[in-house]
């Protein structure tokens, strides 16, 4: 949903070709966020004006511009300090253009440049307002209003400075924002600013920094309603400076993954800091607020490591990451579960324990795959924590004004954190006096500041647009949810020490699973010429039906359908005949019986239905056209394993089909509009 990346550095000599591959760098880390056009902005070779260069298409066709532009980009010429601030975009307002691209500029002059990942939910009277000021837009996106809004307030008042201009304009947008801005009025310096979008800053100096702490400082520069701004504004002097010579560099992102290359020290800004660097020193701004607000933000040290956010030798990093999960399921239980005795522990959520045992129900929200997750283990959570368990679609959740009380635990599950659906459903819950739990993989995300407590997947970063082992984890952390909740149910101590093996056996069965990738490969050499692909099952592994299809769609652009099997008389049987890819999902669980009645219906009606069986299960392969045998597990656990040749198969289709695995089109990884 759009990448934002800016460099300032301060007495720091480094070539323009030098902060130009910057700037294109942190693009290509943060792409997975959108990429149908790119652009920076940095100051001219005179010193006097910026030079904008925007691209339609991804960070690469940009990278290539800028190349053709060299020589009056003057890449070669060495400078002191500067600012330059990039951008990859994911369409909302205006189609995929060089016009549309970020930065966004004030006047032909680019007096004021911006750039933005979020939406302007009032610009069009913001922009009624600015036309009847004598402004010409040229592009059609909401960004420009901003733009043009910030060029308005200098004209009216030349001594601000460039952070109370900022202030000025966040007062006056509504809407989801992280914005950082450039002026030729004020070389060298760049303000930036979030509301609702991701935002941190990474910084880099020599020495070890003298304090993990930034304060914060109230400005009091308060706006009137309306676009017209007035207001004198109380200045005071709290900054950071790292050194005394503050030879520094700064780094704003729109994640941390663009920025671990460089520095590993990141403070992430919450709703409305407005931050200002200036002259190597970094200042965060407030508008006036009461005695319980904070008075300092804080530095952190990230674990990340850059290998961790490198494709290795994979082609894809989808590829990678479902090579990873072994690794990272096991990484979502380290410390957590300890075999040896049988017992959980959930640091994050630990507190809570017996007020989420007193709780009316249990809701599981997110979106997507996130929402996949909690279709996968709601039963097993209603079996052990024998309480309601809803599951919902964050979108769907706020469309119906869902009544929440006070007595529900309500969990918000999102890989990156920033989702705006699921967002807005927590503080709609949140409003409503329920516990917020959250369970995401990106620490310092929206989500996890927003929520009471919480669970860490641990997955470790995912690049690749559709999720895959942020999946299995999410799955994983809710199983480990149920065992600490029913750790004290004498009756349920069978089933979980069953669990607990279960989950001490996955990762080697997850590795017999990817050991199928050639099977799989030569499956999906035989269906990626098909234009459907229906996949049935139900109980435990209803999840992976629709988990799979969504997975194929998203990445190959052909139509695929999640159908619970028992629905299958009720309609989808229709659809089946000789040339209908099907496939199965059967295992010796519950349901085992029921799954064999669909299955032969199908074959009744000439389907020829691919199925995913246990291995060694003849009766079930003999009623198949085709099967991928995989490993026996608990049956709550067995959707970990089914899963994954359906993320094999969407991968080996969509490279099959030509499709770019790692970006689908139009999608993006981190969905902060609604
Ligand atoms: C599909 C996929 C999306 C996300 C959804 C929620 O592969 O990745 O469906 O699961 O956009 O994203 P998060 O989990 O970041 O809230």
């Amino acid at each position: 949903m759009c990448g934002i990346f800016a460099y300032i550095n301060h007495l720091t000599p480094k070539s323009r070709r030098e902060i130009l591959e910057l700037l294109v760098n942190g693009l290509k880390r943060l792409e997975y966020r959108g990429y149908d056009s790119a652009g920076v902005a940095v100051d001219a070779a005179d010193h006097k004006d910026i030079a904008v260069v925007k691209r339609s298409g991804k960070v690469a066709a940009l990278e290539e511009l800028l190349q053709e532009r060299s020589v009056d980009l003057a890449l070669e010429d060495c400078v002191d300090s500067h600012c330059g601030i990039a951008h990859t975009r994911w369409a909302t307002h205006g189609e995929p253009s060089a016009l549309n691209s970020h930065p966004q500029r004030s006047s032909e002059d680019n007096a004021f440049v911006v750039i933005h990942n979020g939406i302007v939910t009032n610009y069009k009277e913001v922009k009624t307002f600015l036309e009847n000021k004598g402004y010409f837009f040229e592009s059609q996106t909401d960004t420009e209003v901003i733009a043009k809004l910030i060029h308005h307030l200098y004209s009216q008042h030349k001594d601000y400075t460039f952070q109370e201009l900022v202030e000025q304009v966040i007062q006056q947008i509504e809407g989801a924002f992280a914005l950082c801005f450039k002026s030729r009025h004020f070389p060298n310096e760049c303000v930036a600013t979030r509301r609702g979008s991701p935002l941190l800053v990474g910084i880099k100096t020599r020495r070890r920094l003298s304090s993990d702490h930034v304060p914060i400082m109230y400005t009091n520069n308060k706006a009137t309603r309306g676009v017209v701004p007035s207001v004198p504004r109380v200045n005071s002097h709290a900054h950071f400076e790292p050194e005394e010579e503050r030879d520094v560099e700064y780094f704003f992102a729109s994640d941390a993954s663009a920025v671990i290359e460089h520095t590993n020290r990141v403070l992430y800004f919450e709703d409305d800091d407005v931050a200002h660097i200036k002259d190597g020193v970094l200042s965060i701004h407030r508008l006036s607020g009461n005695s319980n607000d904070p008075h300092q933000r804080e530095i952190q040290t990230l674990k990340l490591e850059i290998q961790q956010i490198m494709k290795g030798n994979y082609d894809y990093f989808m590829q990678k990451e479902i090579f990873e999960q072994p690794e990272s399921i096991v990484n979502t239980m380290r410390g957590r579960l300890n075999f040896a005795n049988g017992t959980v522990t959930l640091g994050g959520i630990k507190d809570y324990i017996p007020e989420i045992k007193r709780c009316r129900r249990l809701m599981l929200i997110g979106c997507g795959t996130s929402y996949h997750s909690a279709v996968a283990t709601r039963q097993l959570l209603e079996e052990l924590t024998e309480l309601p368990v809803m599951v919902e679609l964050a979108s769907d959740f706020l469309d119906r004004n869902t009544p929440v009380f006070r007595d529900d635990v309500c969990f918000f599950i999102s890989q990156s954190g920033e989702t705006a659906d699921t967002l807005m459903a927590l503080r709609y819950c949140k409003r409503h006096g329920a516990l917020i739990v959250g369970i995401t993989n990106t620490v310092g995300s929206s989500i996890c500041r927003e929520s009471h407590c919480g669970v860490h997947i641990n997955a470790g970063p995912e690049i690749g647009v559709a999720s895959t082992k942020a999946y299995t984890s999410q799955f994983v952390s809710l199983v480990m949810f149920a065992l600490v909740i029913s750790e004290d149910r004498i009756s349920l101590q069978k089933r979980r020490h069953d669990i607990i093996e279960g989950l001490h056996e996955l990762d080697s069965k997850i590795r017999q699973v990817l050991a199928l990738d050639s099977e799989v490969h030569a499956l999906a050499q035989d269906l990626f010429r098909q234009r459907s692909l229906l996949i049935m099952g139900r109980g435990y592994n209803f999840a992976t039906c629709l988990e799979g299809a969504l997975k194929v769609k998203e990445l190959t652009y052909m139509h695929s359908e999640g159908i619970m099997a028992g629905e299958l008389k009720h309609g989808p049987l229709a659809l089946i005949d000789d040339s209908m890819p099907v496939m199965m999902i059967v295992m010796r669980d519950p349901v085992y019986t029921k799954c064999m009645n669909a299955l032969q219906q199908v074959t009744a009606r000439q389907g020829r239905p691919i199925v995913i069986c246990e291995d060694g299960d003849s009766e079930t392969m003999s009623m198949a056209s085709r099967c991928l045998q995989i490993p026996r597990t608990v049956d709550c656990l067995q959707g970990v394993l089914t899963v994954i040749p359906m993320q094999l198969l969407a991968y080996h289709i969509a490279v099959l089909r030509g499709c770019n695995v790692d970006c689908p089109r139009n999608l993006a990884k981190s969905v902060t509009v609604e």
